[in-house]
């Protein structure tokens, strides 16, 4: 049986920019954004986008195209190792944990949808909320949801996948512009505006090594890094294009929309006096749907509201769908109908626990997809830089123009040295933040070390000796 592609080029680009668009821009990143200082975490945010977000998508798209395969017979193609074929395997287990917790959420958006438009939660959104978040209403919408997202990826790449997010990327960027253009109008809004886009430097120093690992988490999570997806859909381009330009143009993409999200909820929420509405992730929910009960139009907005945040959580799940999907088909021959019904079984188990267990919901939507899409991502970043190498730099020079050419080097330096070392030391300065360890500042020839300094220092001396591991003779660079 051949393998399936994608028909054109800007059906790769929205399927890609589908999977970054989703409840990451709409539910997590505003979220974020409020517990962490607004404006100051969106500007750490967008500079981690740029370093560590575009030439980590780019390394995923490089071993995809290369191997056109799954993750984890890519891993094992380009390698020949069994150790690499063990760890792909990963890349199975994270598409689980994703899904799991994620059609949870979407069964919750749904259920919104249908609740902004009778008006359900508009006399008391709290009480509202806390009545449908986890029980058996919620997996009966988790498996709504799910059900959705098998009935797309049943269809295959191009009349399922393709064909979806062809429809639902304009839609969901007119209504976004819309809906903003609807909050920017409230009285009051001025105050949303200002919180998100004008930086507080103070807050920022004080506060950097608290952003820092937040703000790199989101920037993973929202470009769908370190799960493989990007690995599975770059291994259905056929022909020979820029993944450069595909790259930037579907981080640019994902960006806008991120912003976009912001300019719509922060506005609405302080023309209500809600404030950024910091405490949880399902705060968002209870002041912006208190929001949408107090406001004009409110019902007519609600509904628009939720239908992007469900189209946008769709097109996301289906590529967290794909992963598994395709390393069946591809490892074990399996036909594709198969291999859907076989794991969306696995996944209504899953999803059920994490719609029955809040603690069960928080451990696997907090602490274990960070952890997932971390080592995901340095697995791949380490193995795009010192497994393929020169294979890597010839990958990615296919079809990329002369500017693009010219970055070759620098860029597999940053995914074979630099960028690992930075996502190892902000995930471990986070988990050391989130158990309360700090580092007594430091007095070393007469310079007073705080913890945002030792964490440079020891930051760089890694990469230097990465960096001198990675020109041994036998190495490419
Ligand atoms: N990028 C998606 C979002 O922002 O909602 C989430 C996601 C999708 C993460 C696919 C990882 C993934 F593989």
């Amino acid at each position: 049986m051949t393998r399936e592609s994608w028909q054109t080029r800007i059906g790769f680009i929205l399927a890609a920019v589908g999977s970054a668009v989703g409840l990451g821009n709409l539910w997590r990143f505003p979220w974020m954004t409020s517990e962490n200082g607004g404006a100051a975490f969106l500007l750490v945010y967008l500079g981690i986008v740029l370093a560590v977000g575009v030439p980590g998508l780019l390394a995923e798209f490089v071993i995809g195209r290369r191997s056109r395969r799954n993750p984890v017979g890519a891993l094992s193609d380009l390698s020949d190792s069994k150790g690499w074929t063990a760890f792909g395997h990963v890349f199975v287990v994270t598409a689980v944990v994703l899904l799991s917790f994620y059609s949870v959420v979407g069964g919750w958006i749904l259920r919104y949808v249908a609740a902004s438009a009778t008006g359900a939660y508009f006399a008391d959104p709290g009480a509202y909320f806390a009545g449908i978040d986890y029980g058996i209403e919620a997996v009966a919408f988790h498996l709504a949801f799910l059900g959705a997202t098998a009935a797309i990826v049943l269809r295959g790449v191009r009349r399922g996948i393709e064909s979806a997010t062809k429809l639902m990327m304009p839609a969901i960027l007119v209504l976004l512009v819309g809906l903003a253009a609807w909050g920017l109008s409230l009285d009051g809004a001025g105050a949303g505006v200002d919180f998100f886009l004008t930086p507080d430097f103070g807050y920022l120093r004080a506060n950097f090594l608290d952003i820092l690992p937040a703000a790199a988490g989101q920037a993973l999570f929202t470009l769908s890094l370190g799960a493989g997806t990007m690995v599975t859909y770059a291994s259905y381009l056929g022909e020979d294009r820029s993944l450069v330009a595909d790259g930037t143009a579907i981080a640019t993409l994902n960006t806008v929309v991120g912003v976009l999200a912001g300019v719509v909820v922060f506005p609405i929420l302080f023309a209500l006096g809600a404030g950024a509405g910091a405490g949880g992730p399902g705060a968002l929910f209870v002041s912006l749907a208190g929001a949408f009960a107090a406001l004009p139009y409110g019902q007519v907005v609600g509904v628009a509201f939720f239908g992007v945040v469900a189209l946008a959580a769709l097109s996301s799940s289906i590529s967290m769908l794909e992963i598994p999907v395709s390393f069946l088909v591809d490892e074990y021959g399996v036909s594709r109908p198969t291999a859907t019904a076989s794991f969306v079984g696995v996944f209504a188990v899953t999803g059920s626990v994490c719609a029955l267990y809040p603690n069960v919901f928080s451990f696997v939507a907090g602490t274990l997809v960070d952890l997932l899409l971390t080592g995901g991502l340095v697995g791949f970043l380490l193995f795009a830089g010192w497994v393929m190498g020169r294979g890597a730099l010839d990958e990615y020079r296919r079809g990329a123009g002369g500017l693009a050419r010219s970055l070759a080097t620098p860029w597999l330096y940053a995914v074979g040295v630099v960028i690992p070392v930075f996502l190892v030391f902000t995930f471990v300065s986070g988990v050391a933040a989130a158990l309360g360890v700090t580092v007594e500042p430091l007095s070393v020839l007469g310079v007073t070390l705080d913890q945002t300094r030792v964490f440079a220092v020891v930051s760089v001396a890694l990469a230097v000796v990465a960096f001198l591991g990675l020109r041994r003779p036998d190495s490419v660079l």
